[in-house]
C-alpha cells in the first residue's frame, strides 16, 4: 500500500481548535486512522472513538493506534447507527464528529474488493464484507432490469450515457451470460460507447459507473442522511460536525443539511463556502483533488450555558 495521507487534516484540526473543551471526538469514518491519529497527537487529553463498517480498516487502525491506550477505541459499525454505537460505547456525547466520506486508499488498492476500475477483481464493492446478505455490485449488474440500471447510473453516477451503458450490460448478459469481474465490466462499458464519445469523456468511461454501483451497494447517500440526522438529535453544547466529501451528490446533502440547521438557529457555519485542498496538498496527494470540506457548530442551549 502507498503511504496514506489523510485529506485536509490540518484544516480539520484548525476547525477543531474552535471547540472549547475537546474531550471526546468521534471519527465516524476511521479508515486507516489518519484523522484519529491527528487528533490524538494534537490534543493529549482527548479520547477518540473510531467507527468503520469495514472490518479490515478497524484492524489496521487498531494496530496503528494501540500506543494511545484507552484514549482510542475502534468499533465496527455503520455511522448511520451513530446513536446506538455511542450508547453501547458508554462514552457520553461527543464534542465533535468527523466524516471523511467514500473509500480509503487501502480499499481502492485492494483488487479483491472490486472498487477499482483499473484493476481486475470480483464485482463486490461492499464496504462491510461481513454482511453476507448485502447485495454486491455483481448482483446489481447481473439481475437488475435495464430501467433499474439506467436509474442507478443516472442518479448516483450522473452519467449522461447511463441508458446506453445499461443497454450494453443487459445485451451482454443475454448473449454471453453473467458479468464476473471488474475488467469484464470495464470492457463492456468501453465496447458500448463509440470511440469519439470516450475521447470526449477524457477520463476512464467506467469511472462514473463504478461510483454509481459503489453508492448503490453501500446505500451511501441514505447512510449519510441518517448519520446527519443522528448528529442533529445528539447535539448538545458546541458540538462540531466536519464532513469531507468527494462528489457533488454527497456535498449537496451536507450543504443543504447545514443550511437547514443554520436557518433554524441551531448553530453557526464557521465558513460559508466549502474549503478545498491547497496546491501543495494537491501536488502531494492527487486523490484529494475532489475534496470539499464543510463544518457546522451547534450552539449550546441556554440551559447548557447556565448548567441547569
Ligand atoms: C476516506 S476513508 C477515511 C480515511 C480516514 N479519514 C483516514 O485518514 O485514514 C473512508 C472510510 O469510511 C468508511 N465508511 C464509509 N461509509 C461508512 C459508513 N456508512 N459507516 C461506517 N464507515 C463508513 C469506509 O469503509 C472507509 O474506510
Amino acid at each position: 500500500m502507498k503511504t496514506h495521507i489523510p485529506v485536509m487534516l490540518p484544516e480539520v484540526c484548525r476547525i477543531l481548535e474552535d471547540v472549547k473543551n475537546l474531550r471526546f471526538v468521534v471519527d465516524a469514518t476511521l479508515g486507516l486512522g489518519g484523522y484519529s491519529e491527528g487528533v490524538l497527537l494534537k490534543w493529549r487529553k482527548t479520547a477518540v472513538l473510531g467507527i468503520d463498517q469495514d472490518p479490515q480498516a478497524i484492524e489496521v487502525a487498531r494496530r496503528k493506534l494501540m500506543d494511545f491506550g484507552d484514549r482510542f477505541r475502534a468499533v465496527h459499525g455503520n455511522f448511520r447507527d451513530l446513536s446506538s454505537i455511542l450508547g453501547k460505547a458508554g462514552m457520553g456525547k461527543p464534542d465533535a464528529v468527523l466524516f471523511d466520506l467514500g473509500i480509503s486508499s487501502m480499499q481502492i488498492e485492494t483488487p479483491d474488493r472490486g472498487f477499482s476500475f483499473q484493476e481486475n477483481g470480483p464485482l463486490d464493492m461492499r464496504m462491510n464484507i461481513l454482511d453476507e446478505h448485502q447485495e454486491m455490485a455483481g448482483d446489481i449488474v447481473n439481475t437488475y432490469s435495464m430501467r433499474e440500471l439506467t436509474t442507478i447510473f443516472r442518479k448516483f453516477g450522473e452519467d449522461p450515457y447511463a441508458a446506453q451503458i445499461a443497454r450494453g450490460i443487459v445485451k451482454f448478459r443475454e448473449t454471453s451470460g453473467p458479468i464476473k469481474s471488474t475488467s469484464q465490466l470495464v470492457d463492456i462499458i468501453r465496447n458500448t460507447l463509440p470511440a469519439p464519445v470516450q475521447r470526449r469523456m477524457g477520463r476512464n468511461p467506467a469511472r462514473k459507473i463504478f461510483q454509481a454501483l459503489r453508492i448503490a451497494v453501500n446505500d451511501e447517500l441514505e447512510a449519510l442522511n441518517d448519520a446527519l440526522g443522528q448528529c442533529e438529535a445528539l447535539a448538545t453544547g458546541s458540538m462540531m460536525v466536519i464532513v469531507v466529501s468527494y462528489h457533488s451528490l454527497e456535498d449537496r446533502i451536507v450543504k443543504n443539511r447545514f443550511r437547514k440547521w443554520f436557518s433554524e438557529g441551531r448553530g453557526r457555519l464557521p465558513f460559508r463556502r466549502p474549503m478545498v485542498p491547497g496546491e501543495s496538498e494537491l501536488e502531494e496527494n492527487w486523490r484529494s483533488r475532489s475534496a470539499k470540506l464543510r463544518a457546522f457548530q451547534f450552539a449550546a442551549t441556554a440551559a447548557e450555558v447556565t448548567g441547569q
